[in-house]
């Protein structure tokens, strides 16, 4: 299985964020955490921001978007450059609509459910999307405790993915870290999400590879 480890830098130094993804060299992809104090309670940054990340970022970046209306902002999003966008299924009128224009824009198209929301329904849009992701606590705050009762639906989802023959990836979000990575990896994750696992460490990069090293066991 290919395992990608993708830092959040919601826990990185946000005066230094270009220094900072430095520290992450051995990482596959920047995770970015988009809030907009509305369909969170919890307000990071927005467009211009993101812009000049995509500037300097020698990472594919990775934005999840915790933000109302993603049917007219994800596409926005999308028009940065950026390599994937993910939005979060409660937050969509039309997820289907919004996945294509993400697509036709040229970014990864990812559809994210909260802890409470459901994934069945959408397990038959597979083809819709190239990446679920299965928040593993309530969207807002980096630094929360793991949800292990999220794996029943992880599993679920990595079951209908393998049987779809599709490479649909499977991201996990929340509470990430060398003592949880590998029961999601286990449920069927391969795209991992960690925030304050790695950028808390003092060898950040060191920290990806053994937290890459516990996916892949
Ligand atoms: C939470 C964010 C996460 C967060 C993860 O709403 O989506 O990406 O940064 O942080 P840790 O890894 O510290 O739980
Ligand atoms: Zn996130």
């Amino acid at each position: 299985m290919r395992v990608r480890i993708d830092p959040s830098i919601l826990a990185a130094d946000f005066a230094n964020l270009q220094s900072e993804i430095g520290r992450i060299s051995t990482a596959d992809l920047v995770h970015v955490d988009v809030m907009d104090n509305h369909f969170v309670p919890n307000l990071t940054l927005g467009l211009p921001v993101v812009e000049s990340l995509q500037k300097v970022s020698p990472l594919p970046l990775d934005l999840h978007l915790m933000i109302s209306d993603a049917d007219r902002w994800a596409p926005v999003y999308a028009e940065t450059g950026a390599y994937s966008v993910t939005f979060h299924a409660e937050a969509a009128a039309d997820v289907v609509a919004t996945a294509r224009k993400l697509r036709e824009i040229g970014a990864r198209a990812g559809l994210a459910v909260k802890p409470g929301t459901d994934i069945d329904p959408y397990l038959e849009l597979l083809p819709e999307f190239d990446m679920l992701l299965i928040m593993t606590v309530e969207p807002g705050f980096g630094g929360q405790s793991f949800m292990a009762e999220m794996m029943p639906k992880l599993s679920r989802a990595s079951e209908a993915v393998k049987k779809s023959g599709l490479d649909v990836w499977l991201q996990v979000d929340g509470g990430i870290s060398e003592k949880t990575i590998e029961i999601a990896a286990e449920a069927g994750a391969d795209t991992f999400v960690a925030g304050s696992a790695v950028f808390g460490a003092e060898n950040a990069a060191g920290q990806i590879t053994l937290l890459r090293e516990l996916a892949a066991k």
